[in-house]
C-alpha cells in the first residue's frame, strides 16, 4: 500500500466521499478510560504542562490509534491554550476541570497579549512540534486532526473562569459591554485562525472547531418548532439593532465563518468541522451553510436520522453514538451503533460519539463498538 493522503479515509469522507463502514475515531479518545495513559500521566506533571510537552503529547496521541487502530488520531491538546497563550492564568484542578482568572473588565481585558504579539505563537511552538512529530510517527492512512475552540466557547471560559454554562459572557453583554466582549471574540478569531493555519502547516490533515457551549444561545424559532430552551434569560433585546441575526449566529455561527474563511484564505483547500453542541435539530442544520465548514459534528442530543433526512445528501455528518451508550454496552451498544449506520448509509459520515469519551467507559466498550461498525 502506498502511504498517500488518498489512503486517509477521514480526510475522504470530509472531501465529500461516502464510505461503508465508515472511518471512525472518538473525542477525547485519548484520555482517562485508558490505562496507558492513566500510566504515562502519573509520571508526569501538571494537565497544561503536558500540553507543552510533545514527547508526552505524541506518545498519549498515539496511544489510542496503537490500540484500537481509529481512523484518526487528534492532536493531545487543551481549547484552554489560547487564553494561557493570551496570557490568562489557566489551572486544571484534579476531579473540578479547568480554573481561570475571571477576565472581569477592561483592565483584565487589557492585560491580554494583543493579536500579533509574537510571544502567543513562541508559547504555543510546542503544540505544532507535536502535530510535526505526530505526522512523521502516524500510520500514512490515519488522518491528523488539529483542533481548537471556538470563540464563544472560548470566551465564555475567559470571562466566566470555568466551565459552569453560567453564561458569564451573556451577562457582561447583558449588562452592556458589548462591545467588550466583541473585542474579544475578534481577538479570538484573529489569533486562532493563525492557531488553525498553524497546525495544518505543520501537518494536520484538518481541523476541528468546538463550539462547546453552543447550547448557550438563543436561537430564532425554526419552522419545525424544535428549540431547545436556553439557559438563563439572554434575549435578543441585548442585542440592539441586530434584530434580524439571533445570537446562535450572532456570537457563534458567524466568527466561526470569519475564522473557516481565514483559514481557507492561507491554506484554500483546509478541511474544517464544526461541533456546535446543544444547538439542537435546526442549529446543527445551520452549521454548513451559515459557516462555510466542510463538516457537521452531530452531538447525541440530536436525531441522526432527522437531521439527515433535512440536510442535502452532499453535506458531511460525524457523529453521534451517546458516551453513555458507550459505557453501556451490550446490545444497547450495537443497537447504537447500527442507528448510525443506519441512519448515514450512503452518505459521507464520520463515525465519532456525540461528545467526548467518559473516565469510566469500559475499554473492551470501545472494541465491541467498532467489531460491530466493521463488521
Ligand atoms: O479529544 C482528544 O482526545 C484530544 C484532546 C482534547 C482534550 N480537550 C484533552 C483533555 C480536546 C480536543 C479537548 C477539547 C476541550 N477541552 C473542550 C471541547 C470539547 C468538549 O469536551 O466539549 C473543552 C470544553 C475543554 C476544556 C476542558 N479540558 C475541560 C472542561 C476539562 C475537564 C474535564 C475532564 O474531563 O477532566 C479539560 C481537561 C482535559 N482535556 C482532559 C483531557 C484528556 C482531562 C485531564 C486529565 O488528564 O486529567
Amino acid at each position: 500500500m502506498s502511504e498517500g493522503k488518498s489512503d486517509r479515509k477521514v480526510l475522504r469522507v470530509l472531501e465529500g466521499e461516502a464510505i461503508g463502514p465508515p472511518p471512525a475515531w472518538m473525542m477525547r479518545q485519548a484520555g482517562r478510560y485508558l490505562p496507558e495513559y492513566r500510566a504515562s500521566r502519573a509520571e508526569a506533571g501538571s494537565f497544561l504542562d503536558l500540553c507543552y510537552s510533545p514527547d508526552f503529547a505524541v506518545e498519549v496521541t498515539l496511544q489510542p490509534i496503537r490500540r484500537f487502530g481509529f481512523d484518526a488520531a487528534i492532536l493531545f491538546s487543551d481549547i484552554l491554550v489560547v487564553p494561557h497563550a493570551l496570557g490568562q492564568d489557566v489551572r486544571f484542578v484534579e476531579g473540578e476541570g479547568p480554573r481561570l482568572d475571571p477576565l472581569n473588565g477592561r483592565d483584565a481585558f487589557g492585560r491580554l497579549r494583543e493579536a500579533g504579539d509574537p510571544a502567543i505563537f513562541s508559547h504555543l511552538a510546542p503544540v505544532f512540534e507535536t502535530v510535526k512529530r505526530l505526522r512523521a510517527e502516524l500510520p500514512g492512512e490515519t488522518t491528523l486532526l488539529g483542533f481548537c475552540g471556538a470563540p464563544w466557547t472560548v470566551a465564555s471560559y475567559m470571562i466566566g473562569g470555568r466551565g459552569t454554562p453560567d453564561l458569564a459572557p451573556a451577562r457582561a453583554l447583558a449588562e452592556g459591554d458589548t462591545a467588550l466582549v466583541d473585542s474579544l471574540i475578534d481577538r479570538l478569531v484573529t489569533v486562532q485562525t493563525a492557531y488553525l493555519v498553524r497546525q495544518l502547516e505543520a501537518g494536520a490533515d484538518a481541523v476541528q472547531i468546538f463550539e462547546s457551549h453552543a447550547g448557550t444561545l438563543p436561537r430564532a424559532v425554526p419552522a419545525s418548532g424544535d428549540i431547545v430552551e436556553p439557559v438563563g434569560d439572554v434575549t435578543e433585546s441585548a442585542l440592539p439593532g441586530e434584530a434580524a441575526m439571533d445570537a446562535l449566529t450572532r456570537w457563534s455561527l458567524r466568527p466561526i465563518a470569519r475564522m473557516i474563511a481565514g483559514v481557507r484564505a492561507r491554506v484554500p483547500h483546509a478541511k474544517i468541522i464544526v461541533f456546535a453542541r446543544g444547538s439542537g435539530l435546526d442549529g446543527h442544520g445551520r452549521v454548513v451553510p451559515e459557516t462555510g465548514a466542510d463538516a457537521v459534528g452531530v452531538d447525541w442530543a440530536v436525531d441522526l436520522k432527522v437531521l439527515r433526512r433535512q440536510l442535502p445528501a452532499t453535506t458531511v455528518t460525524q457523529g453521534n453514538l451517546h458516551p453513555d451508550t458507550l459505557i453501556e454496552g451490550g446490545d444497547a451498544l450495537d443497537a447504537g451503533v447500527d442507528a448510525v449506520l443506519e441512519a448515514t448509509a450512503g452518505l459521507p459520515h464520520v463515525f465519532n460519539l456525540g461528545h467526548g469519551i467518559t473516565p469510566q467507559t469500559p475499554v473492551a466498550h470501545v472494541e465491541r463498538m467498532l467489531a460491530r461498525l466493521r463488521r
